[in-house]
C-alpha cells in the first residue's frame, strides 16, 4: 500500500514577499442552523505588486478570504501562504477620542514609535490624499470620505506590503466614491503594493484593477477571471471598460 501525502491545512506568513497563493481552499462555519461553507475549492494566485478586485454575491466568503489572506483565520482544507498583510474592515474603526492624525500613525506608535516622529511620517500622506488642515480634527469633525482616508492612511503606515481592503468605499455617495478611487489609483502609483480589493461595485473592480476575479454564490470559488490590460487612470466611459464591466456583469449572472 502506498502512503499517500495530504497537505495539512495551513496558513503561512511568508517574510519578505508580497505574493498571495491560496490552493484548493475550503472555510465553513458552525452556524445556529447547522454548519455554513463559506468557502469550497477556492484557488487564487496574486503576483507582488497585482492589484485584483473581488467580486461576488452577498456571502459567498470575501471578507473570510481577506481574513485568511491576513492570518486572522486559518482554512479546514487547503493551503493560504501570502506576505505580511494589513486588513481595512469595511467600517473604518477610527479611535473617536484621537486626532485624525493620530488615528492615522497608530500602527507606528504600536510598533514603538515616538509620538512626535510618528505624526511626522503620517503627515506627507494627508498632504497627498487632501487631508492638509485636518490633522487636528477628531473623525466626527470629518465627512465620510475623509474618515475613509484617514482610514486608507493608517492601512498604509502599517508598512506591510499587502493590503486587503474591505469594501473600502462602501456606504460613499457616488461621487465622493469616484474621488475615493482616483485617490487610491495615486496612492499605489506613489507607494506600489500588492492589493486584494473586495468590492460590491463592478465599476469600482474593473476602474481600479488589474484583474477581477468572480466568485460564485456560497460556497464562493473561482468562476471568471478578466485581465484588465488598460492604462490608469481609466475613464468610466472607456468603450473597451464598459465592455469589461458588461463581461463581469454577465460572468456574476447578473446579466442586463
Ligand atoms: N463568524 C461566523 N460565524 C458563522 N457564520 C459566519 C461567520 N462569518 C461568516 N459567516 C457566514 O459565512 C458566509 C460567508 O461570510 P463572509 O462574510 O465571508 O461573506 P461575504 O462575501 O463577505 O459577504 P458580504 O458580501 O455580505 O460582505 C456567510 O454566509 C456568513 O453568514
Ligand atoms: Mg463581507
Amino acid at each position: 500500500m502506498t502512503a499517500k501525502t495530504v497537505a495539512k491545512p495551513s496558513h503561512r506568513e511568508v517574510n519578505g514577499s508580497a505574493e498571495i497563493s491560496l490552493n484548493d481552499v475550503a472555510r465553513s462555519y458552525a452556524g445556529r442552523n447547522g454548519q455554513v461553507q463559506a468557502l469550497d475549492g477556492l484557488s487564487l494566485h496574486v503576483g507582488a505588486g497585482e492589484v485584483v478586485a473581488v467580486v461576488g454575491p452577498s456571502g459567498c466568503g470575501k471578507s473570510t478570504l481577506l481574513e485568511l489572506v491576513c492570518g486572522l483565520q486559518s482554512p479546514d482544507r487547503g493551503t493560504v501562504s501570502a506576505g505580511p498583510a494589513v486588513l481595512m474592515p469595511q467600517r473604518d474603526l477610527l479611535l473617536p477620542w484621537a486626532c485624525a492624525l493620530d488615528n492615522a500613525a497608530l500602527p507606528l506608535r504600536i510598533a514603538g514609535m515616538g509620538r512626535d516622529q510618528a505624526r511626522d511620517q503620517a503627515r506627507p500622506l494627508f498632504e497627498a490624499l487632501g487631508l492638509e488642515g485636518f490633522e487636528r480634527s477628531r473623525p466626527d469633525e470629518l465627512s465620510g470620505g475623509m474618515r475613509q482616508r484617514v482610514a486608507f492612511v493608517r492601512t498604509l503606515m502599517s508598512g506591510k506590503p499587502i493590503l486587503a481592503l474591505d469594501e473600502p468605499f462602501a456606504g460613499l455617495d457616488a461621487l465622493t466614491r469616484q474621488d475615493a478611487q482616483a485617490w487610491l489609483v495615486d496612492a499605489l502609483t506613489a507607494q506600489p503594493r500588492t492589493v486584494l480589493l473586495v468590492t460590491h461595485d463592478v465599476e469600482e473592480a474593473v476602474v481600479l484593477a488589474d484583474r477581477v476575479v468572480v466568485l460564485s454564490p456560497r460556497p464562493g470559488h473561482q468562476i471568471a477571471a478578466l485581465p484588465i490590460a488598460l492604462q490608469r487612470p481609466r475613464k468610466r466611459t472607456d468603450p473597451a471598460l464598459v465592455a469589461l464591466r458588461e463581461e463581469a456583469l454577465i460572468a456574476l449572472g447578473v446579466d442586463r
